[in-house]
């Protein structure tokens, strides 16, 4: 696996209370995220809004999906934060960028078309680490992205791997962009997830796989409210060294 030097920047604390779930486009990790931390009392910390915000960025100052450099330098310029929702607007979190309330501009069909182009590049990745790191050492917190497990936080306290049919992943992603009046058809969307998946699993930094250690779930035809609580009940089956539960009831 390539990587870029910066990418050993190394990781500090105890990991115990992360939860990492990786996966593919719509397998519904962020939903499942939003309760599971609502219930827990975690962080929710969505690591693809990142890449959405760097590649929306690109986008606005017309910098190529190649170019890695002025990437890299974007990844690394910009103000990104994702925090707690704002707004009772259908959100599962705010995405901002340079001061700008980017939450939905960052789901946009273009910014889909690109950003796992702009997420192969080992400058930029390395970019983001630092912020995914701090984040990890500071809050019990459920993380969500495609490296969480494998590179982002190995220690995490419990590593899911969210997956189901690339059809209803389709099927999902298709629902929620129409709801938020996007005329993207059915098939448009179906080739998007696959072509994405195809790159962030094919990259040489940081792929899309399950963590050896993951609990691989596969989410087709199961209501959310059944994957979270099951993800629950193996949070709340952990126990600290000295044998106490690492959630609060
Ligand atoms: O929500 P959805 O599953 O469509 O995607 P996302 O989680 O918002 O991630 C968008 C893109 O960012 C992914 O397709 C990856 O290319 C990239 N990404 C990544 O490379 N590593 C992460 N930890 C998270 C996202």
């Amino acid at each position: 696996m390539r990587q870029a030097p910066e990418l050993a920047q190394s990781l500090r604390g105890d990991h115990q209370r992360v939860i990492a779930i990786d996966g593919p486009a719509a397998a519904g990790k962020s939903t499942v995220a939003r309760l599971l931390a609502d219930r827990l009392g975690a962080l929710l910390f969505d690591t693809g809004a990142l890449y959405r915000a760097v590649a929306l960025a690109a986008l606005q100052s017309d910098v190529s999906p190649d170019d890695e450099q002025s990437l890299s330098r974007i990844a690394s310029d910009a103000q990104i934060s994702v925090r707690p929702p704002s707004l009772q607007d259908g959100r599962l979190y705010d995405v901002w960028l340079n001061g700008e309330d980017v939450t939905w501009s960052v789901r946009d069909p273009e910014v889909g078309a690109i950003v796992s182009r702009v997420a192969e590049h080992p400058a930029v990745r390395s970019a983001l680490l630092p912020l995914q790191r701090t984040i990890a050492s500071s809050s019990p917190v459920v993380m969500v992205g495609r490296d969480i497990g494998t590179f982002v936080v190995p220690d995490a306290g419990l590593k899911i791997y969210l997956d189901a049919t690339p059809e209803e992943r389709a099927r999902r992603r298709f629902r929620e962009a129409t709801a938020r009046g996007s005329k993207q058809s059915m098939e448009a969307v179906l080739r998007e997830t696959l072509q994405r998946d195809a790159t962030d699993r094919g990259r040489d930094t940081a792929p899309l796989r399950p963590a050896a250690d993951a609990i691989q779930i596969d989410t087709s035809g199961i209501p959310v409210d059944q994957i979270v609580a099951e993800i629950e009940a193996l949070a709340r089956a952990e126990r600290d060294a000295a044998g106490h539960p690492l959630w609060p009831s």
